[in-house]
């Protein structure tokens, strides 16, 4: 299967990798790289000498012939680059977020559904053990009812990134639909959707919103997730989450190792072993499998679904559409909450 990576910056770099150790197990290559920074598209190749590479992702779908493609560009233009390599009859692993905006998302399914090729989204919180054990308790009932849950993502300001663009609302979505939208997809993942939201917010001095805490109702149970860019840059990325079982809390702490404790009513202390991805530590060409984690997994998902010729069902264009709706909504709540300050 020839493959192409359209974006190596700090995401598409992962994907690259995690190709690239796939490449090991399975009938598949990078073969055309495009990057519209010189030093990240040499870094990718340096992966795949033979690979074609193009300063720009819709020349390399313009002459390139290819099965599949990852698109991890910055997000205003998943949307371009995803219709045309669909249109072209690619499969596509799309970053999240799915677009920026609903009629953006509807266009991605509509090529999707006319080409009929396959599709899917990086929600990657959905493949992350840490989440995953969460999920299964909810859905087994292991400590009785969930009472509530309040989940956090914080992370220093991003002045990272291609020409700057996370500081451009209409380019990232702001904190929103960048980093909050990994909590609130999972939520939908494991809850479905809420019957009502309401949304705390702070904005930087550019307008663009920069901490959302948004509150979930679900019958007999809340949940709140904060998202956050601090000002600061000396900030720790910082995911966690606590979910207060009517048996047990279950904490997550993505700065801790181990990450998951589970506190029993009865003064008991777990800390579960997490299923990580195992098959190789170490591939032929010294990337570490455990690094790239549950991208991995994510990657490996999809390509299984490709060999086996069906649609991905999990971060499928459908779910991260929602998600992408419900964050659009969010962030109109964050802007009216910032007004009435
Ligand atoms: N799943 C996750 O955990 C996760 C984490 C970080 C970022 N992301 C997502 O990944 C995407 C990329 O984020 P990033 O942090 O890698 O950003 P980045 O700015 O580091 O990388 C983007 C890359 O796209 C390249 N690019 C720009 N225009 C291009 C064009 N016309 N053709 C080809 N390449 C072009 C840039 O040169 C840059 O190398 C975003 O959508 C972001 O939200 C996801």
């Amino acid at each position: 299967m020839k493959v192409g990576m359209i974006g190596v910056g700090g995401m598409g770099s992962t994907h690259n990798s995690a190709v690239k150790v796939l490449s090991e197990t399975k009938d598949i290559a990078v073969t055309a790289i495009a990057d519209a920074t010189p030093e990240n598209l040499q870094k990718a190749a340096a992966l795949w000498p033979d690979a074609h590479t193009y300063a720009d992702g819709m020349e390399l779908l313009e002459k390139e012939e290819l099965d599949c493609v990852h698109i991890c560009t910055p997000s205003y233009m998943h949307a371009d680059f995803a219709v045309a390599a669909m249109d072209r009859g690619l499969h596509v692993l799309t970053e999240k977020p799915m677009a920026l905006t609903e009629a953006d998302c509807e266009r991605m399914i509509a090529a999707r559904d006319r080409s009929h090729v396959q599709a899917m989204v990086g929600h990657v919180v959905r493949f992350f053990p840490e989440y995953l054990f969460l999920k299964e308790a909810y859905e087994k009932g292991t400590y009785g009812k969930l009472k509530s849950l309040v989940m956090q993502r914080l992370s220093q300001n991003v002045l990272w990134g291609y020409q700057n663009w996370f500081q451009d609302e209409k380019k990232s979505g702001s904190v929103v639909l960048d980093l909050h939208i990994h909590d609130a997809d999972f939520l939908l993942y494991m809850l479905g959707q809420p019957e009502d939201i309401s949304v705390q917010a702070t904005a930087f001095d550019s307008g663009m919103i920069n901490q959302v805490v948004t509150t979930y109702s679900y019958p007999g149970l809340f949940v709140t997730a904060e998202g956050l860019w601090d000002t600061t840059p000396v900030l720790p990325f910082h995911p966690s989450y606590r979910a207060y079982f009517e048996n047990a809390t279950i904490t997550y702490d993505g700065c801790e190792h181990p990450s998951v404790t589970v506190r029993r009513r009865d003064g008991s202390i777990e800390t579960p072993e997490l299923k990580t991805e195992s098959a190789l530590d170490t591939c032929s060409s010294g990337i570490n499998i455990k690094s790239l984690g549950s991208y991995f997994t994510e990657i490996s998902y999809f390509y299984d679904c490709l060999e086996k010729n069906i649609r991905p069902d999990i971060a499928s264009l459908e779910e991260a559409a929602a998600s992408v709706k419900l964050m659009l909504r969010e962030l109109e709540l964050a802007h009216r909450a910032c007004r009435q300050d």
